[in-house]
């Protein structure tokens, strides 16, 4: 076990490379699934949820071919999906549970093969994050479902028709989405969500000859294909790494330049949540300066919601650099049920925060107190990494297995901008 010991207090001033999207990552990859001509994928992140779902692809019957060259802290990996043959169409407990977003391959899979057997994810940390918009949205468009020993069985002929998410899902539309291309007949999906890398996996999937119209919009309208076909295509910059090392520069005092193309478009909702907290942006020819512009952290209200919205994806760390705000802060989560286990870690370091329901009042406090924290989940952990570069002393952060998933490379990116930071064994706690 590993933990990330952060001698806090410096400021942060240099460049940062921000990396291919998570979040746009994995669905891309499941995309690879629809298509017998290959796909390949640039700008991909080192991350550990890339590793899992690639070695669910490979279970499924997929070749999976790496290229590294020139890969260094500024570039993604380049990954190619050979799924010439599908020998699988079952994504076992094992690997579901791990990464909820294994259960992007259903859709892909319905769609190929006819059938799809996926374990029910289960819940995780921050909440029992059911699948039933998945599962309705396929009944809508031709599939049967059947669930059985804890697995889900999706099977039929897709016939395309008419989706309505009542509530807003990444997941349930990028699923549907991907199963609409290769339907025969047109889908109509409303109130779908609107997130960048919905965007990013629709533009992919034009690339490889589907018929998709709204893009970008909550109301998508695909005509199915007889098959997809080869392409490239370069997963867009991940938009909550970028908006994690804004608030850095701004708890540090310092200034960073965020690497990355359209990062004020795709970090929409966080920059106007950071404009109001007194951080300043410049747009520059290869992405975006960030420092605090004023004498400190400005108190806030914000509400977490879907895409233009602030991205609940943000949360834990807007509250850990509201922990430094002048006055009071309040941060309400609408998304998922149980994302504030940052809390009690962020208190153990000095901060004033009180829950209520759904409500966060986060009242600043002047310094920080590093401390041994502890990871709970991805954006959890992100917010203790912060709270440890802006704190008087040492903060352990523990189970670091958290933020491997979703942040490439931290240590080697926030010490090049001046942190004292490392890796190192932790005891097993
Ligand atoms: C995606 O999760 C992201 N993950 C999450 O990022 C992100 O927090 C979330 O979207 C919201 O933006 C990936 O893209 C891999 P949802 P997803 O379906 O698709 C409920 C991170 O930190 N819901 O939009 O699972 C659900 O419980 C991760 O990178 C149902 O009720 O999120 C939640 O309350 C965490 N039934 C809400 O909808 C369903 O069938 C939004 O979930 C599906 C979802």
């Amino acid at each position: 076990m590993e933990k990330i010991v952060i001698e806090g207090g410096r400021r942060l001033e240099g460049a940062l490379p921000i990396s291919g999207a998570k979040n746009a990552a994995l669905p891309l990859m499941c995309a690879g699934l629809l298509t017998k001509g290959g796909l390949t994928l640039h700008n991909l992140p080192h991350l550990a949820d890339i590793k899992t779902l690639a070695s669910l692809l490979t279970e499924l019957g997929s070749k999976i071919s790496y290229d590294e060259e020139g890969w260094d802290i500024g570039s993604g990996q380049t990954v190619t999906i050979a799924a010439q043959n599908i020998t699988s169409t079952t994504a076992p407990y094992d690997i579901v549970r791990k990464m909820r977003a294994s259960i992007l391959v259903l859709g892909p899979l319905l769609a190929r093969e006819g059938e799809a057997i996926v374990s029910l994810p289960g819940g995780c940390a921050i909440g029992n994050r059911p699948i039933d918009l998945h599962l309705k949205a396929f009944e809508d468009i031709g599939a049967t479902i059947e669930l059985k020993d804890g697995y889900v069985r999706a099977s039929g002929k897709l016939t395309g028709g008419t989706v309505h998410f009542a509530t807003v899902s990444v997941g349930a539309t990028e699923n549907i989405l991907m199963a609409a291309c290769l339907a025969d007949g047109s889908t109509i999906i409303e109130n779908a969500a609107k997130e960048p890398e919905i965007t990013d996996l629709a533009n992919c999937l034009v690339a490889m000859g589907a018929k998709i119209s709204g893009i970008g919009t909550s109301r998508l309208e695909v005509t199915g294909v007889s098959e997809l076909h080869t392409t490239e295509y370069s997963v867009m910059p991940d938009r909550i790494e970028a908006g994690s090392y804004a608030v850095a520069a701004a708890m540090t005092g310092g200034e960073l330049e965020l690497l990355g193309n359209d990062l004020p478009f795709v970090m929409t909702g966080t920059l106007e949540i950071l404009k109001q907290a007194g951080l300043v942006f410049n747009e520059t020819d290869r992405g975006l300066l960030i420092r605090l512009g004023s004498e400190k952290i400005k108190g806030i209200n914000a509400v977490t919601q879907p895409f233009p919205g602030f991205p609940t994806d943000m949360q834990a760390q807007l509250m850990a650099m509201m922990t430094m705000c002048d006055g009071a802060s309040v941060i309400t989560e609408t998304i998922f049920e149980n994302r504030f286990m940052h809390v009690p870690e962020l208190c153990r370091m000095g901060a004033d925060i009180t829950v209520n329901g759904s409500s966060a009042t986060i009242r600043g406090i002047g310094k920080l107190l590093g401390a041994q924290v502890m990871a709970t989940d991805l954006r959890a952990s992100m917010s203790l990494v912060l709270a440890g570069l802006a704190a008087d002393g040492v903060t352990d952060v523990n189970r670091i297995y958290h933020l491997d998933r979703g942040y490439e490379r931290l240590v080697q990116k926030l010490g090049s901008c001046g942190a004292k930071i490392s890796r190192e064994q932790a005891d097993s706690i």
